[in-house]
């Protein structure tokens, strides 16, 4: 694992998407349907069991013994009406106030899928204390369109092959529970699928190579599982691709030449893997990146130059990876970059004087390296940066007294062979702080696994 937390921010359009797309709630009946309309008596049966499995022991059937109806209806629930003049459940959300948190004991209800118009299902942190596994039916009919099973330490064993029958799937969340054994392949034969996270578990065995078939994804995570083998080819066939996170894993070989064919990836993060070799020429071709994240891999090759070619990036993290040679000036093109990590490498050579027209960057780290010379930063820019540039680590680097007066750095002065310490800056950078337009969705998602460094 690694130490630090990568910082990074999601995508904006993703959660965009989502919260038009999928956190909208179903719209609620039409007409206006009379008080005494009930539900059909075995799905409102199915509901109770439900409602029993999970929440707490309220007497809810006494209390609401119509649950669908206006005025009465329980929190965490919706309903339609539907043409045959009965109320029909779409959606159970249990777990994220207001709606009702569930009791330790709560265990997975396999009665969701048998429920004829269930839309939405969220449990969030519900299976906490009981060990219990996502069990269902043979083969589930379900209409269900969005799974998300979030953050339920609770919930073990292997995600079932039965989860290919729910062919509305559009979006399946699975991640932060203790979900093992191996991604069964039939997930990725449901072609309706958008949104796959499958991450924070300990799934096992290789990535299957019929990834390839979901070709509507727009967002797939598999990131903090065990998953090993190489990246299959296949991936290059997500033609739409915008986000691939398979970080924090143990996969093996190169990145895949198909790569380049992702050509609406704007994020990839690859991090704290074994991936080694070189990086496939087509990378050059993934110019939407905005993202590249690939710390903590046995790359030990020179640091290539291609990155400079993609203009977009705001984020790009090498560190931690045996990346030798110079800096190659061409990143100095980047000018939306706003954090460059390439700390604790073999980089030797000046620090590329062109750096300093990064005029977005207010995160570099280029520590524990062998960096020489001359810091090219005018005060200005040492200034702006404050601590959120690290160049300690590099015992050939010096600084120019004059820009370095007043900075808090570890840098020697140039001439001056005895360490030279400046008072450290009281306050932090200065730098924006990108985080305050992320939309609710996006910092719920990203909280979880990164700080930001802009306090
Ligand atoms: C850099 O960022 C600005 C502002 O977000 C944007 O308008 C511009 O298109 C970006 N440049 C590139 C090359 O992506
Ligand atoms: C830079 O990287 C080093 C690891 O080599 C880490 O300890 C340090 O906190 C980082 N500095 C900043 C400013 O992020």
């Amino acid at each position: 694992m690694s130490s630090a937390s990568p910082l990074f921010l999601l995508p904006l359009f993703l959660s965009s998407f989502l919260a038009i797309s999928y956190q909208s709630s179903p719209p609620h009946a039409k007409q206006q349907p009379q008080d005494s309309t009930t539900m059909l008596p075995s799905e409102l049966e199915t509901l109770f069991t439900i409602m029993g499995t999970m929440s707490d022991n309220k007497p809810w059937r006494i209390s609401h013994p119509n649950p669908c109806n206006s005025g009465s209806s329980w929190p965490g629930i919706e309903c339609k009406f539907g043409k045959d003049n009965h109320f029909h459940v779409t959606r159970l959300d249990f777990g994220t106030p207001p709606n009702p948190t569930c009791k330790p004991t709560s265990t997975f209800p396999s009665e969701v899928f048998t429920l004829p118009y269930l839309q939405s299902v969220f449990f969030y942190n519900c299976f906490t204390h009981s060990p219990t596994s996502l069990s269902m039916p043979a083969s589930p009919v379900s209409p269900v369109e969005q799974l998300s099973l979030r953050a339920n330490p609770a919930l073990t064993g292997p995600i079932p092959a039965q989860l290919s029958s729910l062919k509305s799937l559009q979006v399946l969340t699975l991640s932060q529970n203790r979900l093992s054994g191996q991604i069964p392949p039939g997930v990725f034969g449901l072609i309706k699928l958008v949104h796959l996270d499958l991450s924070y578990n300990t799934l096992s065995g290789a990535i299957p190579s019929q990834v390839g078939n979901v070709k509507n994804l727009l967002g797939l995570d598999l990131s903090y599982n065990s998953l090993s083998g190489v990246i299959p080819n296949s991936i290059g066939q997500l033609g739409l691709l915008q986000k691939l996170d398979l970080s924090s894993n143990l996969l093996v070989g190169g990145i895949p030449n198909s790569i380049e064919k992702l050509n609406s990836l704007n994020f990839i993060a690859l991090s704290n893997n074994r991936l080694k070799g070189s990086f496939p020429e087509g990378l050059t071709k993934l110019v939407n990146l905005q993202y590249f994240i690939m710390d903590d891999n046995p790359m030990f090759m020179p640091l290539p130059s291609d990155f400079g070619t993609l203009v977009k990036l705001q984020e790009l993290r090498l560190a931690n990876s045996g990346y030798s040679g110079s800096i190659p000036s061409s990143i100095s093109q980047l000018l939306n970059l706003t954090t460059l990590s390439l700390e604790n490498n073999r980089l030797t050579g000046k620090i590329p004087a062109e750096f300093s027209s990064l005029s977005h960057i207010y995160h570099l780290n280029l520590s524990r390296n062998f960096l020489e010379g001359v810091v090219p930063f005018s005060a200005s820019f040492l200034r702006r940066l404050g601590r959120n540039l690290d160049l300690s680590g590099n015992p050939g680097l010096c600084l120019d007294p004059k820009e370095a007066h007043g900075l808090g750095t570890e840098i020697n002065a140039c001439g001056d062979h005895k360490s030279y310490s400046f008072a450290q800056p009281t306050k932090r950078s200065q730098a924006p702080c990108m985080l305050s337009s992320l939309s609710a969705y996006v910092a719920r998602e990203t909280s979880r696994r990164f700080m930001l460094v802009c306090a």
